[in-house]
């Protein structure tokens, strides 16, 4: 049964995605009791606002955690590795973002629209992870057709902001243009290679076989929240020079045939799905036109006529909303919809 307000955390609450977490509780009007923010030492005693309040960040190694029933975390692998313990110990539900859990057995990796039957699973530890960015988007065009044709592969290019790399690798954006401009050095310390005006095939540490880490999370990941270990997924993660919105050019074969117009109709009925395809006047989904927006923007649907069952067709959401703090923000609204949930 919902209460109307719950102890809730947000740790990382001054990056990028932590900002969106609190701009979404306001605006969905979650129910909060007391809000508590986290963020590194370099933060402490600053605040941060979410609607019309302003809090203050508070010390983590020196914090009482008890009460806190919720904490939502966007502060990277290492700190939630290093900090979701205590949370749990303190009795905290966990709902990460960062990598840390992902593909461990005992943790569900949840997208509410495609399984949200897998959430139960969270009394195992106390931990709920929220999948990569790119993955989430993919998985939510995805699933309706995968109920009408099952997918049996897909071929996937990403084309990402920078603002999935965090608050900095904006700034770097921000200050590479103006120095480009300005005809002085570019500065770069938090992206691999120059990012104004450039794009790089390069998200994440490469792997002994040449993928990426974000290539092999794609993978992964859409196996685990997709019930789905046969698929097989190959993906190209590349960063792009935009602030905000993933986009993805995907190429899907299916077990059975599935026209472009049953394929379109399926995508409208969908939760969290829109689709932009009228090309001819210019309607498809672009970056600009999904930053801030729950909806996952699909366009472009047509036969892939290389394969028996092919489709392709190109997706784009915000990023930081439904590939970050959204879905997390919709993962807590699950999990206090549950009524045995305490
Ligand atoms: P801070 O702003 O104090 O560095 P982004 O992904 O946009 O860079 O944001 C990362 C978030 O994670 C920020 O809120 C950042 O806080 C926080 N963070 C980074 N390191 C730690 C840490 N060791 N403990 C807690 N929060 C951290």
């Amino acid at each position: 049964m919902r209460r109307n307000g719950y102890q809730v955390a947000v740790v990382g609450a001054t990056g990028a995605v932590g900002e969106e977490m609190l701009r979404l509780f306001d605006e969905r009007d979650f129910p909060i009791s007391t809000l508590r923010v986290f963020a590194s030492h370099r933060s402490v005693g600053q605040d941060v606002e979410c609607g019309k309040k302003r809090i203050l960040v508070e010390d983590l190694e020196k914090a009482n955690l008890s009460g806190i029933e919720i904490a939502l975390f966007s502060a990277g692998s290492k700190t939630a590795q290093h900090v979701a313990p205590r949370f749990v110990k303190a009795g905290a539900v966990v709902i990460d973002n960062s990598s840390a859990f992902r593909m461990d057995d005992d943790v569900p990796l949840i997208v509410p629209e495609v399984n949200a039957h897998a959430l139960a699973d969270y009394r195992k530890r106390r931990i709920i992870a929220n999948p990569n960015c790119s993955t989430i988007q993919l998985v939510v065009a995805l699933k309706p057709l995968h109920d009408a044709a099952t997918v049996k592969r897909i071929v996937v290019s990403t084309y990402q902001a920078v603002s999935g790399a965090g608050r900095r690798a904006m700034d770097e954006l921000s200050s590479q243009c103006v120095d480009l401009f300005n005809q002085r050095e570019l500065k770069r310390t938090i992206l691999p290679q120059q990012i104004a005006f450039n794009c790089f095939p390069q998200i994440g540490a490469f792997t002994d076989d040449g993928y990426t880490e974000e290539e092999i999370k794609m993978v992964n990941e859409t196996k685990k929240i997709m019930s789905a270990p046969d698929i097989r997924v190959i993906a190209t993660c590349v960063r792009v020079p935009i602030f905000c919105s993933h986009s993805e050019a995907v190429i899907v074969e299916f077990e059975r045939s599935i026209s472009v117009s049953e394929a379109r109709e399926r995508l409208m009925a969908a939760p969290g799905v829109a689709v932009v395809d009228n090309p001819e006047k210019g309607s498809y989904p672009m970056p600009i036109d999904a930053t801030g927006k729950d909806a996952t923007l699909v366009g472009r649907i047509r036969k892939d006529n290389t394969v028996p069952n092919g489709l392709a067709f190109w997706i784009v959401a915000d990023n930081l909303r439904k590939g970050a703090a959204l879905n997390a923000v919709q993962i807590a609204e699950l999990l206090i919809e549950q009524d045995d949930f305490a």
